[in-house]
């Protein structure tokens, strides 16, 4: 029995095939490398370079590695891109996802777990926002995800499918070993972004928006560790196989930091004082959201470790200044020498 994480090559995905493996899974990846990278995935891993919305391959690849539950990561995910680019989002996020489902049922795939966003509550009434709260996305990229979700309510009741959506926060940091990261050289991430200007791959960046509605006036969010994220993944898995209902959870940690208090860290964390130029709002921006996670903690038993944003930053400093070493940031020229092949 195989676990197929699609975006396996990815950020999320690499660090979820970690812990998969760690965890004494087998582990296959279907990813098309838009945006992961083929040396992400550990050599030991199979890697099926395609599209998660190639029927024929994602049939062939549910056949051939036995495969018993899905995790899929594998999306588009800038928000502006979605605002310009509304139907290349609804067809990659929504259209082709609802192809790998279909794959999935047809070929007794039992466990689906699936990279949900808090971008579907848009701008929250409360915070931290609970699971229930009304869901009403700012943008094409939380309707898209949305959707996804309602289509696996439908089919989880018509089909013997079981699910776990998650709802992530604002993901962040890198693998305490060293081993993944955050890789591609046009993240657009708040810290991504800080960290970049403080090791001077970018002469500086732009703080988007002093005049909201919290403390200091910028926005607020919940930052969640990527290994705590990808461990949430493998308690939603347990928790399936061991009969658990369809749940939908948000993943954070229950607490935010304004984009200033992430730039005064990410600036002590460093010791570099790079420039920030306030700039005005960015469109879609809500004020603050902030992930209520009783139930991810109390139904799947989730116990995040790197709840400690200093620590975040660390990760994310040592992850760059690591892709920098390699002798890109933007890495499809990583050393292959250092890196194991693909099959
Ligand atoms: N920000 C800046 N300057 C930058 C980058 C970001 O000031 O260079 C600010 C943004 O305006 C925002 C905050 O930092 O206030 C966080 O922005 P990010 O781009 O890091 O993340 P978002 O909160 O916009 O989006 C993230 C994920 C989405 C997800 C959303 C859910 O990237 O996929 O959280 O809330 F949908």
């Amino acid at each position: 029995m195989t676990v197929l994480v699609t975006g396996g090559a990815g950020y999320i995905g690499s660090h979820m095939v970690l812990e998969l493996l760690e965890a004494g899974e087998k582990v296959v990846v279907l990813d098309n490398l838009s945006t992961g990278f083929r040396w992400a995935v550990p050599a030991s891993v199979p890697l099926v370079v395609g599209d998660f919305g190639d029927e024929d391959l994602v049939t062939e690849t549910l056949a051939r590695y036995d495969v018993e539950s899905i995790v899929h990561f594998a999306a588009k995910i800038v928000v502006p891109d979605s605002v310009t680019d509304p139907l290349g989002y609804y067809l990659n996020n929504t259209a082709k996802a609802r192809t790998l489902i279909e794959c999935a049922v047809d070929s007794g795939v039992r466990n689906f777990i699936f990279s949900s966003t808090a971008a579907v509550y848009g701008d929250p009434q409360h915070n931290p926002v609970m699971e229930d709260e009304p869901l009403k996305p700012l943008s094409p990229y939380g309707r898209s995800k949305l959707m996804v979700e309602w289509m696996l309510q439908d089919a989880a009741n018509a089909h013997d499918l079981h699910y776990a959506v998650l709802r992530y926060f604002n993901v962040a940091g890198a693998d305490p070993k060293g081993r993944a990261g955050q890789s591609t050289a046009q993240a657009t991430h708040l810290i991504k972004v800080a960290v970049q200007a403080a090791l001077g791959h970018r002469p500086g960046m732009e703080l988007f928006g002093t005049d909201y509605a919290t403390p200091d006036g910028s926005c607020v969010r919940d930052y969640i560790q990527v290994s705590d994220l990808a461990a949430a993944h493998m308690d939603a898995l347990r928790y399936l196989r061991a009969g658990g209902e369809n749940i939908t959870c948000n993943c954070g940690y229950a607490h935010g930091y304004s984009v200033l208090e992430v730039i005064d860290v990410v600036k002590k964390v460093s010791g570099v004082d790079f420039p920030v130029k306030i700039s005005g709002r960015r469109a879609g921006d809500p004020a603050a959201i902030v992930a209520g996670n009783d139930k991810i903690k109390s139904v799947l038993g989730w116990t995040p470790k790197y709840d400690d944003l200093e620590q975040i930053v660390r990760q994310a400093l040592h992850w760059e200044q690591h892709l920098h070493r390699m002798g890109t940031a933007n890495s499809a020229r990583i050393a292959p020498a250092k890196i194991a092949p693909a099959k």
